[in-house]
């Protein structure tokens, strides 16, 4: 199935996997979902071009907030929805994504500065990484995020036609399509 769908409003999501791996599942997830989208501009962002040394409060006050962490809170205010894919290590966020959100939520703790979001998940495993997943949206808004939905994929090797970059199950496209309009 390839039904493009449109989020509510007609704009520019940031997408991204909160993931620490070059060859994502979670990206793999992220940029599928973000093909559904019909006329949004769509902006793919990296957290590796964000990396910074793992937070330390020491650190904070002898050097101050690194400058990647104001890039990254600037890429999301420019963005009017956020679409995320969460990879899961030990039912936690990945530790690049963790660091890279403790040092935003330094300069602000309103990091998702009170844009709309569609999180989603993957894991190879049956359990679609949805402990990361009910994680991240509990947390958003605490951080200023406003979660329209949410979808975990399970078993991604299976559910997922990396060559065609394409969701095999139409039911769980359907459940993408559904989520993405909220956005
Ligand atoms: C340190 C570590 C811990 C992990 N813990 C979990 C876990 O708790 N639950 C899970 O479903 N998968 C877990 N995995 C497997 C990840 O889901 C798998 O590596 C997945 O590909 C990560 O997503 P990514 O490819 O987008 O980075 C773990 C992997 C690593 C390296």
């Amino acid at each position: 199935m390839s039904g493009k769908v449109d989020p509510a409003v007609t704009r520019k999501v940031l997408a991204f996997a909160a993931s620490n791996s070059s060859v994502s599942i979670n990206r793999m997830l992220v940029a599928y979902a973000a093909s559904l989208l019909h006329e949004a501009k769509v902006e793919f962002l990296d957290i590796h071009d964000y990396e910074m040394p793992i937070y330390r409060h020491d650190r904070e006050q002898a050097d101050g907030i690194p400058a990647p962490a104001h890039a990254f809170l600037a890429e999301i205010g420019s963005a009017d929805a956020l679409l995320i894919s969460f990879a899961e290590h030990n039912g936690l966020y990945s530790a690049a994504f963790k660091n890279l959100f403790d040092w935003c939520s330094r300069v602000d703790r309103n990091v998702w500065q009170g844009k709309p979001m569609v999180l989603l998940s993957a894991s190879p495993g049956p359990g679609g990484a949805a402990r990361v997943l009910a994680l991240a949206e509990t947390a958003a808004p605490h951080f200023g995020g406003e979660v329209r939905a949410t979808l975990s994929v399970p078993k991604f090797g299976e559910a997922f036609d990396a060559e065609n970059g394409v969701l095999r199950d139409p039911e769980m496209v359907v459940r993408l399509q559904a989520a993405l309009t909220k956005l």
